[in-house]
């Protein structure tokens, strides 16, 4: 049973202040620094992105591309009666914009302290707390699934994560996720000028990792490149039917991290995917 946070309660908090590394984290390692992140790091992240992300509306990321004008699910009026799978789903907003087309959604996340947000926002659909590479479904349960940057910029075994994805949809179903468009990793993580300079190989993929003072990973971030991604795709079995690079808009003149205007106007951010299970 997930419980709404109180007030007075808090995660935990932690005490140290990590190193930034790049090094391999195994998938093991990968689920389980991540899940301890957004568990400590969750009340943040909402109070901090919430309004930008909106209670009701569905983001496929920074820019602020919005599923109503995007329609990469589908027309809304389709979205009736689909069962929809949102992996990653952080505190449900994606979910809580498709149940009011009609649509049927499960938000899925890792984190248990994102899922109490979701129940604190509210919306009646269900809360499953459960890793995207073991998902706890029956082959062909869903129509649809979605992920806007849950999960799989975090796993290490981006297939296996959409390998289950493929298993759950029906024949004809779409997954659409979004990610940090992979060019990002050649560039410093900042929103200013310093963020316009290469200063890392593009094809490195080794993981940014934060470690605690055992080294242990308490944060793990995967970089694939455009073309592992493809092939991601094709060895899980989907067929992948568009690459929406989202372009920063006019109206957008919000910071998120290293995401901004400036470099929003020079280079893309994020990268969707749209796939097919025939
Ligand atoms: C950037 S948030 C995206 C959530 C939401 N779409 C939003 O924009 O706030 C990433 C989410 O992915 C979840 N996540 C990370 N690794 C995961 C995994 N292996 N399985 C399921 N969820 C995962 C995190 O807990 C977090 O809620």
């Amino acid at each position: 049973m997930i419980q709404e946070p109180t007030s007075s309660e808090s995660a935990a908090e932690s005490d140290f202040e990590p190193e930034a590394t790049r090094r391999d984290a195994g998938a093991a390692e990968s689920s389980r620094a991540n899940r301890g992140w957004w568990d400590r790091n969750a009340d943040e992240y909402q109070v901090e992105h919430g309004t930008f992300l909106g209670d009701d509306r569905f983001v496929w990321g920074p820019e602020g591309l919005d599923e109503v004008e995007a329609e990469l699910l589908g027309a809304p009026e389709d979205l009736k009666d689909r069962r929809v799978l949102e992996i990653g789903a952080g505190a449900a907003q994606c979910s809580r914009w498709l149940a009011a087309q009609g649509a049927r959604p499960v938000a899925l996340d890792i984190s248990h302290r994102q899922l109490q947000h979701a129940l604190r926002i509210g919306g009646s659909f269900p809360l499953v707390c459960a890793d995207a590479g073991a998902l706890p479904f029956a082959d062909a349960s869903f129509d649809l699934a979605c992920s806007a940057y849950g999960a799989l910029p975090f796993v290490a075994d981006p297939v296996r994560v959409l390998t289950e994805v493929r298993r759950v949809l029906r024949p004809g179903g779409r997954f659409v996720f979004s990610v940090t468009h992979p060019i990002r990793w050649a560039f410093p993580d900042e929103p200013g000028p310093e963020g316009l300079s290469v200063s890392a190989s593009y094809f490195d993929r080794t993981p940014y990792v934060e470690q605690d003072e055992q080294g242990r990973a308490v944060y793990v971030e995967h970089h694939r490149t455009i073309g592992d991604r493809v092939r991601d795709i094709a060895a899980s079995g989907f067929r992948l039917v568009d690459l929406v690079e989202p372009e920063w808009p006019a109206w957008n003149t919000s910071e998120w991290g290293g995401w901004s205007p400036l470099r929003g106007n020079l280079i893309p951010g994020t990268a969707i995917f749209v796939c097919v299970r025939d």
